[in-house]
Protein backbone atom coordinates (compact mmCIF):
# COMPACT_ATOMS: atom_id res chain seq x y z
CA UNK A 1 0.00 0.00 0.00
CA UNK A 2 0.77 3.89 -0.31
CA UNK A 3 1.23 4.29 3.39
CA UNK A 4 3.70 1.03 3.49
CA UNK A 5 5.77 2.41 0.47
CA UNK A 6 6.10 5.81 2.10
CA UNK A 7 7.52 4.14 5.64
CA UNK A 8 9.73 2.19 3.76
CA UNK A 9 11.15 5.30 1.86
CA UNK A 10 11.06 6.93 5.05
CA UNK A 11 13.26 4.26 6.97
CA UNK A 12 15.43 4.41 3.97
CA UNK A 13 16.21 7.90 4.09
CA UNK A 14 16.77 8.01 7.49
CA UNK A 15 19.09 5.24 7.24
CA UNK A 16 21.33 7.48 4.47
CA UNK A 17 21.10 10.06 7.16
CA UNK A 18 22.05 8.20 10.26
CA UNK A 19 25.24 6.47 8.13
CA UNK A 20 23.14 3.23 9.51
CA UNK A 21 23.16 -0.27 8.39
CA UNK A 22 19.98 -2.99 8.92
CA UNK A 23 20.74 -6.38 10.05
CA UNK A 24 17.62 -8.38 10.24
CA UNK A 25 16.94 -12.38 11.64
CA UNK A 26 15.45 -14.75 9.63
CA UNK A 27 12.63 -14.57 11.97
CA UNK A 28 11.84 -10.61 11.29
CA UNK A 29 8.24 -9.86 9.52
CA UNK A 30 8.33 -9.83 5.66
CA UNK A 31 8.34 -6.52 5.22
CA UNK A 32 11.75 -5.67 7.69
CA UNK A 33 13.33 -9.18 5.92
CA UNK A 34 12.92 -7.02 2.58
CA UNK A 35 14.07 -3.89 3.97
CA UNK A 36 17.36 -5.01 5.62
CA UNK A 37 20.43 -4.99 4.27
CA UNK A 38 21.15 -8.13 5.60
CA UNK A 39 19.09 -11.87 6.86
CA UNK A 40 20.58 -14.14 8.54
CA UNK A 41 21.08 -16.43 11.45
CA UNK A 42 22.73 -15.74 14.42
CA UNK A 43 26.76 -16.54 13.40
CA UNK A 44 25.93 -14.60 9.96
CA UNK A 45 24.32 -11.54 11.82
CA UNK A 46 27.26 -11.77 14.59
CA UNK A 47 30.24 -11.71 11.32
CA UNK A 48 28.29 -8.77 9.70
CA UNK A 49 28.03 -6.84 12.76
CA UNK A 50 31.65 -7.46 13.10
CA UNK A 51 32.42 -6.54 9.46
CA UNK A 52 30.18 -3.03 9.43
CA UNK A 53 31.83 -0.28 8.79
CA UNK A 54 28.71 2.12 9.22
CA UNK A 55 28.74 4.25 12.34
CA UNK A 56 24.87 2.90 13.02
CA UNK A 57 23.70 -0.46 13.51
CA UNK A 58 20.01 -1.41 13.86
CA UNK A 59 19.55 -4.24 15.15
CA UNK A 60 15.54 -6.24 13.69
CA UNK A 61 16.22 -9.38 16.21
CA UNK A 62 16.09 -9.74 19.75
CA UNK A 63 18.22 -8.39 22.60
CA UNK A 64 20.96 -10.77 22.98
CA UNK A 65 21.39 -10.76 19.26
CA UNK A 66 22.13 -6.55 19.49
CA UNK A 67 24.06 -7.24 22.91
CA UNK A 68 26.60 -9.17 21.08
CA UNK A 69 26.87 -7.11 18.00
CA UNK A 70 28.05 -4.25 21.05
CA UNK A 71 30.35 -6.57 21.76
CA UNK A 72 32.15 -7.50 18.65
CA UNK A 73 31.97 -3.75 17.68
CA UNK A 74 32.09 -1.58 20.70
CA UNK A 75 32.53 1.58 18.64
CA UNK A 76 29.39 1.50 16.89
CA UNK A 77 26.32 2.32 17.65
CA UNK A 78 23.90 -0.37 18.17
CA UNK A 79 20.35 0.29 18.45
CA UNK A 80 17.14 -2.12 18.89
CA UNK A 81 13.85 -1.12 17.77
CA UNK A 82 12.25 -2.45 21.14
CA UNK A 83 14.08 -3.39 23.84
CA UNK A 84 11.17 -5.84 25.57
CA UNK A 85 12.63 -7.72 22.31
CA UNK A 86 13.99 -10.88 24.97
CA UNK A 87 14.52 -15.01 24.35
CA UNK A 88 12.88 -17.15 26.38
CA UNK A 89 15.73 -19.65 25.67
CA UNK A 90 18.46 -17.05 27.11
CA UNK A 91 16.47 -16.21 30.17
CA UNK A 92 16.10 -20.01 31.27
CA UNK A 93 20.13 -19.45 32.72
CA UNK A 94 21.57 -16.08 35.02
CA UNK A 95 25.01 -15.90 35.57
CA UNK A 96 24.30 -16.53 38.80
CA UNK A 97 23.34 -19.97 38.22
CA UNK A 98 25.92 -20.55 35.83
CA UNK A 99 28.31 -19.37 38.84
CA UNK A 100 27.09 -21.83 40.73
CA UNK A 101 27.39 -24.87 38.59
CA UNK A 102 30.30 -24.16 37.41
CA UNK A 103 31.83 -24.56 41.40
CA UNK A 104 30.08 -28.26 40.88
CA UNK A 105 32.67 -28.98 38.19
CA UNK A 106 35.81 -26.96 38.94
CA UNK A 107 37.95 -27.63 35.63
CA UNK A 108 35.23 -28.24 33.17
CA UNK A 109 34.94 -25.63 30.03
CA UNK A 110 31.72 -23.71 29.33
CA UNK A 111 29.98 -23.48 26.25
CA UNK A 112 27.48 -21.39 25.39
CA UNK A 113 25.42 -20.76 22.69
CA UNK A 114 24.78 -17.13 21.38
CA UNK A 115 21.28 -17.30 22.95
CA UNK A 116 22.40 -16.28 26.76
CA UNK A 117 22.85 -12.74 27.95
CA UNK A 118 26.49 -10.60 28.14
CA UNK A 119 26.85 -11.53 31.79
CA UNK A 120 26.51 -15.36 31.51
CA UNK A 121 28.88 -15.19 27.98
CA UNK A 122 31.45 -13.42 30.49
CA UNK A 123 31.52 -16.66 32.19
CA UNK A 124 32.29 -18.78 29.33
CA UNK A 125 34.80 -20.16 27.48
CA UNK A 126 33.50 -20.51 24.23
CA UNK A 127 30.18 -19.28 22.68
CA UNK A 128 28.56 -21.38 19.89
CA UNK A 129 25.56 -20.72 17.43
CA UNK A 130 23.56 -23.91 15.90
CA UNK A 131 25.43 -23.36 12.88
CA UNK A 132 29.31 -23.93 14.67
CA UNK A 133 28.12 -25.95 17.61
CA UNK A 134 29.40 -29.07 16.75
CA UNK A 135 32.68 -27.53 15.55
CA UNK A 136 32.84 -25.90 18.52
CA UNK A 137 32.69 -29.06 20.86
CA UNK A 138 34.77 -30.82 18.51
CA UNK A 139 38.06 -28.31 18.89
CA UNK A 140 37.92 -29.15 22.55
CA UNK A 141 40.28 -31.45 23.60
CA UNK A 142 38.91 -34.77 24.69
CA UNK A 143 39.80 -35.06 27.99
CA UNK A 144 38.34 -32.15 29.41
CA UNK A 145 34.80 -32.19 31.21
CA UNK A 146 32.45 -29.54 29.06
CA UNK A 147 29.35 -27.70 30.89
CA UNK A 148 26.81 -27.15 27.49
CA UNK A 149 24.10 -24.40 27.89
CA UNK A 150 21.16 -23.36 27.79
CA UNK A 151 19.64 -25.75 25.66
CA UNK A 152 19.08 -29.15 26.32
CA UNK A 153 17.77 -29.82 22.55
CA UNK A 154 20.82 -28.66 20.88
CA UNK A 155 22.79 -30.07 23.34
CA UNK A 156 20.97 -33.29 23.25
CA UNK A 157 22.27 -32.93 19.58
CA UNK A 158 25.40 -32.14 19.56
CA UNK A 159 26.08 -34.99 22.02
CA UNK A 160 25.06 -37.40 19.27
CA UNK A 161 26.46 -35.75 16.48
CA UNK A 162 29.98 -35.55 18.33
CA UNK A 163 29.55 -38.76 20.33
CA UNK A 164 30.80 -36.69 23.65
CA UNK A 165 29.33 -36.41 26.93
CA UNK A 166 27.86 -33.35 27.78
CA UNK A 167 26.68 -32.02 31.08
CA UNK A 168 23.55 -30.27 29.72
CA UNK A 169 21.82 -27.32 31.21
CA UNK A 170 17.75 -28.26 30.71
CA UNK A 171 16.84 -25.08 28.86
CA UNK A 172 14.57 -24.53 25.97
CA UNK A 173 12.92 -21.73 23.44
CA UNK A 174 9.06 -22.28 24.18
CA UNK A 175 8.80 -21.77 20.57
CA UNK A 176 11.03 -24.94 19.19
CA UNK A 177 9.93 -27.11 22.34
CA UNK A 178 6.37 -27.53 21.26
CA UNK A 179 7.90 -28.53 17.87
CA UNK A 180 7.46 -32.16 18.71
CA UNK A 181 7.71 -35.22 17.31
CA UNK A 182 4.02 -35.77 16.93
CA UNK A 183 4.09 -32.50 14.84
CA UNK A 184 6.26 -34.35 11.94
CA UNK A 185 4.93 -37.56 12.40
CA UNK A 186 1.32 -35.77 11.26
CA UNK A 187 3.15 -33.93 8.81
CA UNK A 188 4.84 -36.95 7.23
CA UNK A 189 1.33 -38.41 6.52
CA UNK A 190 -0.29 -35.16 5.16
CA UNK A 191 3.56 -34.64 2.92
CA UNK A 192 5.28 -37.99 2.08
CA UNK A 193 7.53 -36.91 -0.35
CA UNK A 194 8.42 -33.81 1.67
CA UNK A 195 11.90 -32.93 2.92
CA UNK A 196 11.90 -32.15 6.81
CA UNK A 197 14.07 -28.96 7.63
CA UNK A 198 14.97 -28.99 11.43
CA UNK A 199 16.64 -26.69 13.64
CA UNK A 200 18.35 -28.41 16.18
CA UNK A 201 16.52 -26.45 19.07
CA UNK A 202 13.14 -28.11 18.01
CA UNK A 203 12.15 -30.51 20.57
CA UNK A 204 12.13 -33.54 17.90
CA UNK A 205 15.59 -33.12 16.52
CA UNK A 206 17.39 -35.96 18.36
CA UNK A 207 14.91 -37.98 18.35
CA UNK A 208 14.14 -37.83 14.83
CA UNK A 209 17.64 -38.04 13.17
CA UNK A 210 17.85 -41.09 15.43
CA UNK A 211 15.04 -42.95 14.57
CA UNK A 212 15.92 -41.08 11.30
CA UNK A 213 13.89 -42.30 8.16
CA UNK A 214 12.86 -45.23 9.94
CA UNK A 215 10.09 -43.68 12.29
CA UNK A 216 9.20 -41.00 9.98
CA UNK A 217 9.33 -43.07 6.97
CA UNK A 218 10.47 -39.16 5.60
CA UNK A 219 12.26 -39.24 2.43
CA UNK A 220 15.09 -36.95 3.97
CA UNK A 221 15.73 -35.63 6.98
CA UNK A 222 17.89 -31.86 8.13
CA UNK A 223 18.83 -30.36 11.30
CA UNK A 224 20.30 -27.08 10.66
CA UNK A 225 20.36 -23.30 11.64
CA UNK A 226 17.94 -21.30 9.98
CA UNK A 227 20.59 -20.29 7.51
CA UNK A 228 21.56 -23.49 6.79
CA UNK A 229 17.70 -24.74 6.17
CA UNK A 230 17.23 -21.66 3.83
CA UNK A 231 20.92 -23.01 1.66
CA UNK A 232 19.52 -26.08 2.05
CA UNK A 233 15.87 -25.74 0.52
CA UNK A 234 17.32 -23.77 -2.05
CA UNK A 235 20.03 -26.33 -3.52
CA UNK A 236 17.80 -29.74 -2.95
CA UNK A 237 16.27 -31.10 -5.44
CA UNK A 238 13.32 -31.94 -3.31
CA UNK A 239 9.97 -30.00 -4.74
CA UNK A 240 8.17 -29.88 -1.04
CA UNK A 241 9.60 -29.20 2.35
CA UNK A 242 8.66 -29.46 5.85
CA UNK A 243 10.02 -26.66 7.86
CA UNK A 244 10.43 -27.80 11.15
CA UNK A 245 11.23 -24.05 13.07
CA UNK A 246 9.55 -20.45 13.15
CA UNK A 247 7.20 -19.76 10.59
CA UNK A 248 9.30 -16.16 9.92
CA UNK A 249 11.82 -18.73 7.88
CA UNK A 250 9.06 -19.43 5.37
CA UNK A 251 9.14 -15.87 3.35
CA UNK A 252 12.54 -16.02 2.55
CA UNK A 253 12.57 -19.62 1.34
CA UNK A 254 9.12 -19.18 -0.95
CA UNK A 255 10.87 -16.03 -1.96
CA UNK A 256 14.21 -18.31 -2.95
CA UNK A 257 12.35 -20.59 -4.52
CA UNK A 258 8.83 -19.68 -5.63
CA UNK A 259 8.31 -23.27 -7.49
CA UNK A 260 8.65 -25.55 -4.59
CA UNK A 261 6.32 -26.28 -1.67
CA UNK A 262 7.59 -25.04 1.80
CA UNK A 263 4.92 -26.28 4.98
CA UNK A 264 5.34 -25.49 8.32
CA UNK A 265 6.17 -28.12 11.09
CA UNK A 266 3.46 -26.32 13.40
CA UNK A 267 1.59 -22.68 12.06
CA UNK A 268 2.09 -21.57 15.78
CA UNK A 269 5.58 -21.95 15.87
CA UNK A 270 5.37 -18.26 16.24
CA UNK A 271 8.33 -16.29 18.14
CA UNK A 272 6.65 -12.80 19.52
CA UNK A 273 9.73 -11.37 20.60
CA UNK A 274 10.98 -11.12 17.05
CA UNK A 275 7.89 -10.16 15.86
CA UNK A 276 7.78 -6.88 18.30
CA UNK A 277 10.24 -5.62 15.86
CA UNK A 278 8.00 -3.29 13.38
CA UNK A 279 8.24 -1.16 10.31
CA UNK A 280 7.14 1.08 12.76
CA UNK A 281 9.20 1.07 15.50
CA UNK A 282 12.09 0.60 12.97
CA UNK A 283 12.07 4.24 11.40
CA UNK A 284 11.58 5.54 15.49
CA UNK A 285 14.73 3.57 16.25
CA UNK A 286 16.47 5.51 13.29
CA UNK A 287 14.70 9.02 13.68
CA UNK A 288 15.46 8.87 17.47
CA UNK A 289 18.21 6.80 17.85
CA UNK A 290 16.73 4.41 19.97
CA UNK A 291 17.45 2.06 22.06
CA UNK A 292 20.63 2.12 22.65
CA UNK A 293 21.91 -1.28 23.45
CA UNK A 294 25.44 -1.22 25.10
CA UNK A 295 27.23 -3.80 27.42
CA UNK A 296 29.65 -2.05 30.38
CA UNK A 297 33.16 -1.99 29.12
CA UNK A 298 34.55 -4.55 31.72
CA UNK A 299 31.63 -7.11 31.14
CA UNK A 300 31.94 -6.64 27.14
CA UNK A 301 35.98 -7.01 27.18
CA UNK A 302 34.75 -10.55 29.45
CA UNK A 303 32.14 -11.45 27.05
CA UNK A 304 34.14 -11.07 24.55
CA UNK A 305 37.04 -13.86 24.63
CA UNK A 306 34.17 -16.38 24.23
CA UNK A 307 32.44 -14.54 21.24
CA UNK A 308 35.64 -14.28 19.20
CA UNK A 309 36.40 -18.11 19.61
CA UNK A 310 33.10 -18.35 18.35
CA UNK A 311 33.37 -16.32 15.31
CA UNK A 312 37.07 -17.89 14.40
CA UNK A 313 35.36 -21.67 14.30
CA UNK A 314 32.92 -21.71 11.51
P1 LIG B 1 19.87 -19.37 14.23
O1 LIG B 1 21.23 -18.96 14.65
O2 LIG B 1 19.82 -20.76 13.64
O3 LIG B 1 19.28 -18.36 13.30
O4 LIG B 1 18.92 -19.48 15.50
C1 LIG B 1 18.63 -18.37 16.31
C2 LIG B 1 17.42 -18.54 17.12
O5 LIG B 1 17.07 -17.76 17.95
C3 LIG B 1 16.64 -19.73 16.88
O6 LIG B 1 15.51 -19.69 17.62
FE1 LIG C 1 14.62 -17.09 21.57
FE2 LIG C 1 13.09 -19.08 20.76
FE3 LIG C 1 12.54 -16.62 19.94
FE4 LIG C 1 14.74 -17.92 19.00
S1 LIG C 1 12.59 -18.45 18.67
S2 LIG C 1 14.63 -15.79 19.74
S3 LIG C 1 15.34 -19.07 20.83
S4 LIG C 1 12.46 -17.34 22.07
Amino acid sequence: TAVNEDLATEILELKEQRNAVILAHNYQIPEIQDIADYVGDSLGLSHKAAEAEEDVIVFCGVHFMAETASIISPDKTVLIPDLDAGCSLADSITADQLREWKTQHPGAVVVSYVNTTAAVKAESDYCCTSSNAVGIVESIPEDKEILFLPDKFLGAYVEMITGRELNIWQGACHVHEKIGELNLAEKQKEYPDAEFLIHPECGCSTSCMMKSAMYFDCKDGHVHSTSGMLNRAKESDAEEFVVATETGILHRMRKDSPEKKFYAANEESVCDYMKMITMDNLRDALKHKQFEVKVPKELAEKAKVPIDRMLQVG
